[in-house]
Parts: C-alpha cells; sequence; structure tokens
C-alpha cells in the first residue's frame, strides 16, 4: 500500500483519519497515548506544505445521528495544541464543506460517530468525506478493524489514499513479530475470558513455539490439566478446547505451559491474603489471581531466551499490590529481552507503564481490538480498501 511519504503534498486538501478515542474525564484527556502517536502524520502533512489538514476520529460510542458534548473532541483539540504548540480548529458542522481559513491550518473535525451512516459504512456518507479532500491518510490503526464510512467507504472515493506513517508503522512492527518473526516466537496472552480470545489463542497455538496463557484464560487451562481451580474464574465448557489447543501445540513442537505455582485469595479485594501455593493444591474456597514466583521465574527464563516476543494481557490481577508479582516479572523479563518484542492492548499498556518497562519493550500497539484481530490472522477491512485502491 502506498505510504503518506510517497505522495505530493503540497497545495492539497488532506484528510487524515486518526485514531483518538482516548480516556476523558472531567473535561481533561487522562492518557495522551494515542494522540502523541498521531501527531507525526499531522506534522508531516503541515510540513509538506499541504493547503489544509483535516483530522477525523471517532470518541466513544455516542448515539448516532446527534450531537452530544459528552462526546466532544473538544479535550482531545485542547490537548493536541498542547502537544503540537498549535492551534487547532474544531469544526462541529463540517460534512457539507470545511473551508480552511488560513492556508496550511489544522482543524479537527467533529466525532464522526455524530453523523449517521457512518458505523453501517453508508457509502454516500463516505462520498461526502471523500469530497473534501484531495488525498485520504488512514492512520487510525486502532479503528483499522471497522469497516466504517470513515474508515471504509472515504477510501473508495477519495481521489488519492495512502496510510499514514502511525498506520505504516504499526502494520510494519506486527508483520516482523508473525509473519517472519526470529525464533522462538513467545506469545503471552492473559485476560479474564478465554471465550473472548479463542480465535487469537486458536491462530498463535499454530504459529509461536511457546504460548503462555494467564489470567482466568490461564485457569481454564490449568483446569483441562486436571488440577482443582477452586473458586477461580474460569469456563468450564471451554476445557475440551483447552486441551485440544494444548495438544495440538504440541503436536507441533510447540509447547502452552501450565503454571507450576499460583497466588491464591479466599476473596478479589485489596486486602485479601495472597497465599502462594503449587498448582495442585489449590483449595475449594480459593481462587488463582497471579502466577507464582516459580513458574513467574520459568517464564521469565523462556522470554529471555525468545527471539520475538508478542504480549496481550496481564498474567494475573496486577492492579493489586499482592497479585501484581507475577506480571511486574514478566513486563521486566520483556524489557531485559533482548528479543524483538511488541505489545497491545489497553491492560497490557496499562500494566506496562505501572511497571515503568516502556522503554525495553521494542513496539507498544495503539491497538486494543485491531491489535487483536490482527493476531487472530484477519484482514483489516480499512487496510484491505488500501490494499484494493493501489492495484
Ligand atoms: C478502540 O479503542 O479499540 C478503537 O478506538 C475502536 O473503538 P470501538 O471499539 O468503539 O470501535
Amino acid at each position: 500500500i502506498k505510504k503518506i511519504t510517497d505522495l505530493k503534498l503540497k497545495g492539497k486538501r488532506v484528510l487524515i483519519r486518526a485514531d483518538l478515542n482516548v480516556p476523558i474525564s472531567d473535561g481533561k484527556v487522562t492518557s495522551d497515548t494515542r494522540i502523541r502517536a498521531s501527531i507525526p502524520t499531522i506534522r508531516y502533512a503541515l510540513e509538506q506544505g499541504a493547503a489544509c489538514v483535516m483530522v477525523m476520529s471517532h470518541l466513544g460510542r455516542p448515539k448516532e445521528g446527534e450531537y452530544d458534548p459528552q462526546y466532544s473532541l473538544a479535550p482531545v483539540a485542547e490537548r493536541m495544541s498542547e502537544l503540537m504548540g498549535l492551534p487547532v480548529r474544531l469544526v462541529r458542522d463540517w460534512i457539507d464543506g470545511v473551508q480552511c481559513q488560513v492556508p496550511g491550518e489544522l482543524v479537527l473535525l467533529e466525532n464522526v460517530r455524530f453523523l449517521k451512516g457512518e458505523k453501517k459504512n453508508d457509502p454516500e456518507l463516505g462520498r461526502k468525506m471523500a469530497a473534501l479532500c484531495d488525498v485520504f491518510v488512514m492512520d487510525a490503526f486502532g479503528t483499522a478493524h471497522r469497516a466504517q464510512a470513515s474508515t471504509h467507504a472515504v477510501a473508495q472515493f477519495a481521489p488519492e489514499v495512502c496510510a499514514g506513517l502511525l498506520l505504516a508503522k504499526e502494520l510494519e512492527a506486527l508483520s516482523k513479530a508473525l509473519e517472519n518473526p526470529d525464533r522462538p516466537l513467545l506469545a503471552i496472552v492473559g485476560g479474564s475470558k478465554v471465550s473472548t480470545k479463542l480465535t487469537v489463542l486458536e491462530t498463535l497455538a499454530q504459529k509461536v513455539d511457546q504460548l503462555i496463557v494467564g489470567g482466568g484464560i490461564a485457569n481454564t487451562f490449568i483446569a483441562a490439566a486436571g488440577h482443582p481451580v477452586g473458586k477461580s474464574l474460569y469456563e468450564e465448557d471451554l476445557i475440551p478446547e483447552a486441551k485440544r489447543l494444548m495438544e495440538q501445540a504440541r503436536a507441533r513442537g510447540a509447547e502452552i505451559p501450565i503454571p507450576v505455582d499460583v497466588v491464591v485469595a479466599k476473596a478479589f479485594s485489596e486486602d485479601a491474603e495472597a497465599v502462594t501455593k503449587p498448582v495442585e493444591e489449590v483449595a475449594e474456597d480459593e481462587m488463582i489471581l497471579d502466577i507464582g514466583p516459580k513458574t513467574a521465574d520459568l517464564y521469565a527464563d523462556r522470554i529471555m531466551q525468545a527471539g520475538t516476543i508478542v504480549w496481550n494481557g496481564p498474567v494475573g490481577v496486577f492492579e493489586i499490590e499482592q497479585f501484581s508479582h507475577g506480571t511486574r516479572c514478566i513486563a521486566e523479563a520483556i524489557a531485559k529481552s533482548p528479543a524483538f518484542s511488541i505489545a497491545g492492548g489497553g491492560d497490557t499498556l496499562a500494566a506496562i507503564e505501572r511497571f515503568g518497562v516502556a522503554d525495553g519493550i521494542s513496539y507498544m500497539s495503539t491497538g486494543g481490538g485491531a491489535f487483536l484481530e490482527f493476531l487472530e490472522g484477519k484482514k483489516l477491512p480499512a487496510v484491505e480498501i488500501l490494499e484494493q485502491r493501489d492495484c
């Protein structure tokens, strides 16, 4: 696919689809990671002498077809302006035409999800968006798994289309990790439920050399290995699936290891007493809330030996101190490992931030759902349309 650096932008009206869907509380952006990640493309377009740079994004999931101040991009415009040291003009009614007031102005278009037809990928809405620009730049990796008017239909009709710097970087990092990885390839998939990550687990079980599972997902695998899990969160109906995945991995010389020790408690709370015990000894009234120190050491060894690491999801309840050690140990090992490492997903990035290991991670994805769909081996529709336009 074409990249923004392949096109001439001078004097052109450039429309950038970014993912500025960031957490906001009391009218202030509480994490600006996605705004920061979008800036290089915006700056590039301005520096290349675009006549007008328009940025569009969704924010949250408002009711379609009406303006709702709760979902306004106003706090995003403010933060973006601070970060860029430039004025950012927020335009509320833009779909029927936007005029840049000065050449090279930066304009933020109000939440695309206020427009009827956005979510159902209405071609008419896409056509109107396309009419605003000479070049459409898709840079919203975090929304690339959605076929919506601002990510898909617009790309069908815009005169020229390309990938922005962030989208290109994300695709490059993910392809490097999954398509031609330095081996051993090790994936860590944590989170509460096997059911929400079943396809990811299935795809990875066929690709990786080691698949470390954590959190509630690991509990289902622990049960599948025949150990008691007490009151732990797990999915009984998915035990056969977990068994099948373990066998499948084993058959191709790969492994889904089971923890040898775990941290348990009688309650899921900040003042619960944490006890470490062998995985075979979990009592009926206990729940598994983290991997134990022996397991963490074993996993850390494997992480140090890996060539490539893909990480999505914590291995324990890392928000509570006494259940955070497993995730901390994993995070620190990944940061220390010489492997190419890629991490994605809200919880995972929060853990990386909490343990202060960001510098040691080779690439942190801005995608949540999009990151998972890439790991599932799915084609991202917003990327697919760029590929189609290129032929
Ligand atoms: C995300 O935060 O995962 C993306 O911005 C997509 O948001 P959505 O799930 O509301 O489409």
